[in-house]
């Protein structure tokens, strides 16, 4: 009964509709069974009524007053429809454009339309603009565009076509706007595009294009603007783009592009921008390329182009951004380029440029950013490179630059970030009186002296500085430090400081402390349990003493704790055993007295961080006298640990005597074990004896086929990675090893040591048992514990990228190698594998200790990536696993359809405030999959980003902050 009510209400209604609009004009009726087909869910559609009891006069069209609809000027003809921004979806069955005979704007950019672009729209020949930009459009592109006879602009950037290019559309004679951007067309560009006869812009960038650049494409005499990188196409640049006489700007970036830069470019006498940057180009820089005066932007980074700067660049007098970095140029920066009145910013860095900087360099235009980096110049910083009053990033480090940098630099108001790291400045340090905006400052391994100028405490915007590695500066840790009130990373290791550590007061921010080699003397003051955020506090190798300050225990954070080599005395505080955070704690060659603690965390250290202590007992050391441990409370429980370990040894010594043998044959060479902090040490044979017994048995679940599991004769279970190596790049990979063994970060998996001959090496890495974020990716998590997983990752990553000299790129970022702990925090795994893996194939490295240019470019490119594989993995986790690898796919995407389905995944319904923490995270994912490498942000900015901490200046931010 009540069903056959509902029925006929809906029958009712229905019935109404009907008449309503078929009392109505073809235009409205036509417009209303659109609507119906259209998923309105924001209701921008309401307006689309007929009034019930239509009296219109007789050609009078309804529609004419619908949002969105245009007539002519007697309300009796639509010439116009614009739905754009109405937040619609769904499929349209094109049925009703038919009616439209007179159409000229139709525009359904900006919603998530889906499904084949109704081809009926082709039928509306009169129209002159079609913008269908961001929607859903999928499917091959339909044939017979070019009945749109008078089509001027068409827009179909950001959908979702395969297929190939449609050659057609090149048959329209009055197209002037062109747009198939950011969607999945496959193949090569065809042939006729170059044939358009009007065509001004064309945008192709972002499919999965391929095959030659069609030379005809410099047929296009009346195209300003060209866009068709992101794409991967094969062979050389032609040279026939050099009559595209028009061009005003030219994008070919990211587009697989070998061969040399043809000079027949030159001709573009109208260029303004010209981008060519992440591809295989060699060769010259064509040095005609001064004759395209109004060039304003000129970036050919990131490719192998060699030689000098052309002299001639001199002429660009209307040049502001010049980005050479990544390449392997040479010689010295022309004086001419001082000379350019407009030029703001200077990205040379990673080049083989030598010869000082020109003197004028600043004089003649307002600098904003200068980043010579990675090179080899030498000289003293140009007197005026601020002068302009504009500089805000001044990025020097790693060349043999010199000189003082006072007064050049005192001076400086605007600069933000600056990093001379890794040169020969010597002088005093006057920064901070007058640059009160510093948030970033890298001083590390040069000369400098004086100490550590009072008034860093104006410095309030500081967050790191890293003074290192100056051993003659001296002086003390000036007051008011740790109450800088953004201060995160404070390092002057090895700087001749002497004198107490300031208390800390408020010191709210403050992360890292690193002060080992220095001359600090006095005690720790016991206000350290005000450094809440702390994580690494590194005292080694100073004069302090007193006792250790039981406070460190109450950090929630720390997880580093460093004291070795001091005077302190006193006993361990039993406290330590219960800090969930620390993983490193070394106390060795103090006057520390007692017993170690029995606690677990003790356990797992190695001997070595207490050893140096006579007075210091209880393993790993030696047993304390008249202690009765072995055969206390718990006795018999290791007695019978002891026993079975002792069978065990004597089965391996019986067994290994042939497995042995087996193990080292064709291995000839000694077997040496290097142990980084935290593993008990031990020798190489008892690790191989053990390695060696289960390496059969225990093949279980590792992250991949090479690695095993394995207990060692200390009852740690470790994961073992076997890497097989030539004796010649033992020395390099070993450096390797070692410089990824010291990187320790709570988010990290631990790399316990290495055990090695001159042909082959075990890695060992602390074993995990919850396993990986790929396994458990569908597993269901509140939203906090997804964000407190991406925030991890994000932290190990940042530690890798901006914490460790040089970089460690992960370079196998996926979420196979994210393992979990016991409290389900994330550790990355495999990071720096597989640049191990390249050491060990490509060309012999360098022997020196400074990077090649080749090699640092290689690890800049995978730092990018690392940055995109964090954006896909993000991504991941917001979608429970259902959307993978896909970094290009959400561009495509509309990002309100993106939002709805990943609400949907995560049951979030769209008032609750996660949503606003969803879309943030979200943000992160687009930003650090942007096409554009230096587009993407550092993963300290990412860090930032995803904490909440929004940078101060976006456009800053969003570019790659990493330098
Ligand atoms: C508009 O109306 C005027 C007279 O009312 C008529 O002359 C003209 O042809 C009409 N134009 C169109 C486009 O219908
Ligand atoms: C386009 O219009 C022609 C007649 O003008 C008609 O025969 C054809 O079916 C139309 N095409 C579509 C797809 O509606
Ligand atoms: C284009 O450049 C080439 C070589 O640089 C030159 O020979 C030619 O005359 C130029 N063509 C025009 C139209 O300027
Ligand atoms: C630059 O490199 C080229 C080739 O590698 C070499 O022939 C040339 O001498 C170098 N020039 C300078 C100034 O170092």
């Amino acid at each position: 009964m009540e069903i056959f009510q509902c029925l006929s209400n809906k029958l009712l209604l229905t019935f109404f509709f009907i008449l309503a609009a078929s009392a109505a004009d073809p235009y409205s009726e036509a417009l209303l069974s659109l609507k119906s087909e259209l998923v309105d869910d924001y209701h921008n559609l309401n307006d689309w009524l007929v009034p019930p009891r239509g009296n219109a006069a007789p050609g009078e069209v309804y529609a004419c007053s619908w949002s969105g609809v245009t007539c002519d000027k007697n309300n009796s003809v639509v010439i116009g429809l614009d739905l754009s921004m109405k937040h619609l979806a769904g499929v349209m069955s094109g049925n009703q454009f038919n009616v439209f005979t007179e159409l000229v704007g139709l525009n359904l950019s900006h919603n998530s339309f889906s499904g084949q672009l109704p081809v009926e729209i082709f039928n509306l020949t009169t129209l002159r603009s079609l913008d269908i930009r961001r929607n859903n459009f999928s499917g091959h592109f339909p044939g017979g565009i070019s009945r749109l006879r008078n089509l001027v602009v068409f827009d179909a950037f950001s959908n979702s076509f395969s297929g190939p290019l449609p050659v057609e559309v090149s048959q329209l004679d009055y197209l002037k706007v062109l747009n198939f951007a950011g969607s999945y067309f496959k193949g090569p560009i065809p042939p006729e595009y170059g044939s358009f006869k009007s065509l001004e812009f064309i945008h192709l960038a972002g499919n999965f294009l391929s095959g030659d650049i069609p030379p005809e494409l410099g047929k296009l005499k009346t195209v300003t603007h060209m866009e068709i990188g992101y794409n991967t196409y094969q062979g050389s640049l032609p040279w026939q783009l050099g009559n595209m006489s028009e061009l005003q700007y030219l994008d070919i970036a990211g587009a697989n592009l070998s061969g040399q830069i043809p000079r027949q470019l030159s001709n573009l006498t109208k260029l303004q921008s010209l981008f060519l940057f992440r591809n295989q180009l060699t060769g010259l820089i064509p040095s005609e390329f001064s004759r395209i005066t109004p060039l304003t932007s000129l970036d050919l980074s990131d490719n192998q182009i060699s030689g000098p700067i052309p002299e001639t660049f001199a002429e660009l007098k209307n040049l502001r951004l010049l980005s050479l970095m990544y390449n392997e140029m040479n010689g010295t920066v022309p004086e001419g380029i001082a000379e350019l009145p407009s030029l703001e910013t200077l990205l040379i860095w990673n080049n083989f440029f030598s010869g000082p900087l020109p003197q004028s360099l600043g004089r003649n235009s307002k600098l904003k950013w200068v980043d010579v980096s990675t090179n080899n110049f030498i000289g003293s910083i140009p007197p005026d490179i601020c002068s302009g009053g504009m500089l805000f990033k001044l990025i020097l480090f790693s060349n043999n630059f010199s000189g003082s940098l006072s007064p050049t630099l005192s001076n400086c108001s605007s600069l933000v970030r600056i990093r001379l790291e890794d040169n020969s400045f010597s002088g005093e340090i006057p920064l901070f009186s007058h640059i009160f905006d510093i948030t970033y400052l890298d001083l590390s391994r040069n000369k400098f002296t004086g100490g550590i100028p009072a008034d860093i405490s104006q410095a309030s915007k500081l967050q790191y500085i890293n003074i290192s590695s100056n051993p003659e500066l001296g002086g003390i840790i000036p007051g008011q430090t740790w109450s800088l009130p953004q201060l995160q990373n404070f390092s002057a290791s090895y700087c001749g400081i002497s004198g107490n550590l300031p208390p800390f007061q408020y010191c709210k921010s403050i992360s890292v402390v690193e002060l080992n080699m220095n001359n600090l003397s006095g005690t720790v003051p016991k206000s350290v349990s005000n450094c809440r955020a702390l994580e690494t506090m590194d005292l080694a190798n100073n004069n302090l003493s007193g006792p250790i300050p039981e406070e460190f225990a109450s950090l929630p954070a720390l997880s580093v704790l460093d004291l070795s080599h001091n005077s302190f005395n006193g006993s361990i505080p039993v406290k330590f055993g219960t800090s969930s955070s620390l993983l490193v704690l070394n106390v060795s060659f103090n006057d520390i007295t007692g017993s170690i603690p029995a606690e677990k965390l003790f356990r797992s250290m190695a001997s070595s961080a207490f050893v140096g202590n006579p007075q210091l007992c209880g393993a790993p050391l030696r047993r304390c006298p008249g202690s009765t441990a072995i055969l206390g409370s718990r006795g018999t429980g290791k007695l019978f640990w002891v026993l079975l370990l002792c069978a065990g040894l004597v089965i391996f010594i019986a067994a290994s005597v042939s497995g042995m043998v087996y193990f080292h044959r064709g291995f000839k060479g000694q077997w040496k074990m290097v142990s980084f902090l935290g593993l008990p040490r031990f020798t190489a044979n008892d690790f191989l004896r053990s390695f060696s017994s289960t390496e059969s048995k225990e093949t279980v679940r590792a992250p991949s086929a090479s690695a095993c599991k394995t207990v060692l004769p200390t009852g740690i279970t470790v994961l073992v990675r076997k890497i097989e190596w030539e004796a010649k790049r033992m020395r390099a990979m070993s450096e390797f090893i070692t410089r990824v063994g010291n990187a320790r970060h709570k988010n990290l998996i631990r790399l316990l040591g290495f055990c090695y001959n001159k042909h082959l090496a075990y890695v060992l890495y602390d074993y995990l048992p919850n396993g990986n974020l790929a396994e458990k990716i569908r597993m269901k998590r509140e939203w906090a514990a997804k964000y407190r997983i991406m925030l991890g990752i994000a932290k190990g990553l940042c530690f890798l990228h901006h914490d460790c000299f040089p970089a460690i790129p992960h370079g196998d970022l996926k979420s196979a190698n994210i393992v979990f702990d016991e409290n389900m925090e994330p550790h990355l795994a495999e990071f720096g594998f597989k640049y191990l893996l390249q050491l060990n194939k490509g060309p012999f490295p360098a022997a020196s200790n400074r990077e090649t240019g080749e090699s640092n470019n290689a690890i800049k490119d995978e730092l990018y990536m690392d940055v995109y594989n964090f954006g896909e993995i993000i991504v991941e986790i917001l979608t429970n696993g259902k959307l993978t690898n896909a970094g290009t796919s959400i561009h495509g995407k509309p990002r309100e359809v993106l939002l709805r389905e990943i609400y949907k995944e995560n049951e979030v319904d769209s008032k609750t405030s996660v949503i606003e923490e969803i879309k943030l995270v979200l943000e992160v994912a687009l930003l650090c999959t942007r096409s554009r490498t230096s587009d993407r942000p550092s993963m300290e900015d990412a860090v930032k980003l995803l904490s909440g901490l929004k940078p101060q200046d976006n456009n800053n931010s969003s570019k790659a902050g990493g330098l």
